[in-house]
């Protein structure tokens, strides 16, 4: 009998771990003629505010050992656009959809969103993005406070039956703290991480590679960092972590797994091979087919330490 990789997260059932982080993947259509769609765990969007946005002037990637930065500002077609051109698609796809949803200046929008989206079908699961580092003149980020961040998912909480994930930024001193804040508010999982604070210069021009100056560092580079992470929120929380950084193989979703994560989001990974979620799952089978070990479920947090 095949292993089994299904997995839950608050009332969404997975039929295996591996999804592509927000921001990375479009709106899924962008990557239908190099990716067998249907295979994923779960699709999250691109980050949704209410308004559309342009977000940030470019250059706004650059390569960075092992990994790159971006500054993109939440560019995004609005809600009212992404409801009419980009839910369709995925609607045929028959794979739970997690809409990211943001708000940028007026936290009122995020309820406002959540209320609006309570009711629409196609969209299983909303995943709070309070941790864009690339909002220009943004100074502190929702979650880099525990009781901003217990305040937000709070409400949007009671603007919603939808599952709730909130995603935290690994920019903070104590993420246990923040993680217990949202847990406690009442988000049915949490995603960790977001991309982390950071910059480059071009030395001959000595000017910053990103127009906006600084931007989020991801890929391999941060993945020890970001494994500490949720392993440390394992620790100390009840719901589901939904864990990613620098992921870009089985081994490295395995790693995720092992330190307490249900199920895994691959990010940067994607711009190099498109076709790596699919992979990691297919490698995923493998692990469990070659260790003897009935369901992916086992080895949440079975890190023998
Ligand atoms: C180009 C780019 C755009 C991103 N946009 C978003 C976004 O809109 N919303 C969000 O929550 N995270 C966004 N992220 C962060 C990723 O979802 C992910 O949390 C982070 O990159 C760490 O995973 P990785 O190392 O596998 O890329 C973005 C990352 C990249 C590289």
């Amino acid at each position: 009998m095949k292993a089994s990789l299904s997995v839950k997260i608050g009332k969404l059932k997975l039929k295996n771990p591996v999804m592509v982080a927000s921001g990375t993947f479009g709106y899924a259509d962008e990557f239908k003629d190099f990716v067998n769609l249907k295979k994923l765990g779960a699709i999250v969007t691109k980050t949704i505010t209410l308004k559309p946005r342009k977000g940030n002037l470019p250059p706004r990637t650059c390569e960075t050992p092992l990994g790159m930065l971006n500054s993109i500002g939440l560019e995004n077609p609005g809600l009212e656009a992404f409801l009419k051109d980009k839910i369709p698609f995925l609607r045929t796809l028959k794979v739970p959809v997690i809409m990211s949803i943001a708000s940028v200046e007026d936290p009122a929008e995020f309820i406002e969103l959540a209320k609006k989206l309570n009711t629409i079908e196609a969209i299983d699961a909303l995943e709070l993005n309070l941790s864009c580092p690339n909002i220009v003149n943004k100074r502190k980020l929702i979650s880099q406070d525990c009781e901003a961040t217990y305040k937000t998912v709070s409400l949007i909480r009671k603007a919603t039956k939808k599952t709730l994930i909130t995603k935290l930024s690994p920019n903070v001193t104590c993420i246990s703290d923040i993680a217990k804040a949202a847990e406690s508010a009442g988000s049915d999982a949490l995603a960790l991480i977001n991309t982390f604070s950071a910059m480059s210069i071009d030395v001959e021009r000595r000017i910053p590679k990103l127009k906006v100056i600084t931007g989020g560092l991801s890929g391999p580079a941060i993945r020890p960092v970001a494994l500490k992470m949720v392993w440390e929120a394992y620790n100390n929380i009840k719901i589901p972590i939904i864990g990613m950084g620098g992921i870009i193989d089985t081994v490295s979703a395995l790693e995720f797994i092992i330190a307490g994560a249900t199920a895994i989001s691959i990010g940067t990974a994607n711009f190099i091979n498109p076709k790596i979620s699919v992979e990691v799952i297919d490698g995923l089978y493998g692990y469990l087919k070659r260790k003897h070990i009935a369901s992916i479920q086992e080895l949440i947090g079975s890190l023998k330490a």
